[in-house]
């Protein structure tokens, strides 16, 4: 019997094969390489041709991506956006070609849902709520005041101000809980741990750093054991990703809690994609489901860490 037929849709000069034009954050995390790897791997499963970019944490460079993408007519765009804002002109260019786009990881702010076909990602408002859950479970019947410091993502991305806003959300009813400081450090190992140096020295007192990524998270925790403190006990810590360093340094008692963000998204983004050049619906939104991993539960877990 013959196989099922091609879906409707798939341009035929290409034989079938879909070509994706992919415009990456960067490589600024090990939540981001992880990523990376599994579009790449599941294009290649899928038989997918990708055209990939790294943008190096710069908008500029993805909208001169997105444009070389659209010259090149690729069949769908894809693509994780570092802002929320400042999206519409080249989404509007790429929607008037007839080239759609998926947006993966992270959501552009923007009034015209029209520009994209779906958002796969995160809930980066739950991670957060779930980190402030996880203080204000930790601190139950303790006395204040807990003064906090946050090591903020990117300026204007979405898990930054995302994650920001649900652990806000979280601690508001609290008048123990205090962000004494708050800075971005980027995403980075380097820059967390600079930032950090510097709140070591600004903040008299800190009992909780809570990082928006594992990466500053890692770069504070040298910070903290380089002021002669101890991470995980003189200063708790909370961090959101997931990645295998993070579950290690749980075990030794360096984090308290990790808030899982799921970057394995490359399988779901191809079948997403091959739906849409198809031509068939797909929901608006799809998330991936993500747990929350108190430190003891990371020796377990550490294992069957995929990432
Ligand atoms: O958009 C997801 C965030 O981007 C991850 O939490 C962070 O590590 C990455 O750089």
């Amino acid at each position: 019997a013959a196989g099922p037929a091609p879906a409707s849709g798939v341009k035929a000069g290409s034989g079938g094969r879909i070509t994706m034009g992919f415009a990456q954050v960067g490589a600024e995390s090990g939540w981001r390489t992880a990523n990376t790897k599994s579009v790449q791997e599941a294009a290649r499963k899928a038989g997918v041709e990708l055209k990939f970019s790294d943008a190096q944490q710069k908008q500029e460079n993805q909208i001169k991506a997105i444009r070389t993408f659209i010259q090149q007519k690729v069949d769908v765009i894809a693509f994780s956006p570092v802002v929320e804002s400042g999206w519409d002109t080249v989404l509007k260019e790429a929607k008037d070609a007839g080239i759609p786009v998926i947006l993966t990881d992270r959501a552009v702010d923007t009034k015209d849902t029209s520009l994209y076909k779906s958002f796969l990602g995160s809930d980066f408002v739950k991670e957060g709520k779930a980190a402030g859950e996880w203080l204000t479970g930790a601190y139950a019947g303790r006395p204040g005041p807990v003064d906090i410091v946050e090591l903020q993502g990117t300026t204007g991305s979405a898990p930054a101000n995302d994650r920001k806003a649900g652990f806000g959300e979280a601690i508001r009813g609290d008048g123990r809980f205090r962000i004494v400081a708050s800075q971005s450090g980027e995403f980075t190992r380097a820059k967390g741990k600079e930032v950090m140096q510097a709140f070591l020295k600004s903040q008299k007192h800190i009992d909780v750093l809570y990082a928006h990524n594992d990466d500053m998270a890692l770069g504070a925790i040298q910070a903290i054991e380089e002021s002669g403190k101890k991470p995980g006990t003189d200063i708790k810590v909370i961090s959101v990703d997931g990645i295998k360093d993070a579950f290690v340094a749980m075990t030794e008692g360096k984090i308290n809690v990790v808030v899982e963000c799921n970057p394995l998204l490359g399988d779901q983004l191809m079948d997403l994609a091959k739906k849409v050049v198809a031509g068939e619906s797909v929901p608006a939104r799809v998330e991936t489901e993500e747990g929350v991993f108190p430190q003891d539960k990371a020796a377990a877990a550490l294992p069957s860490r995929k990432y």
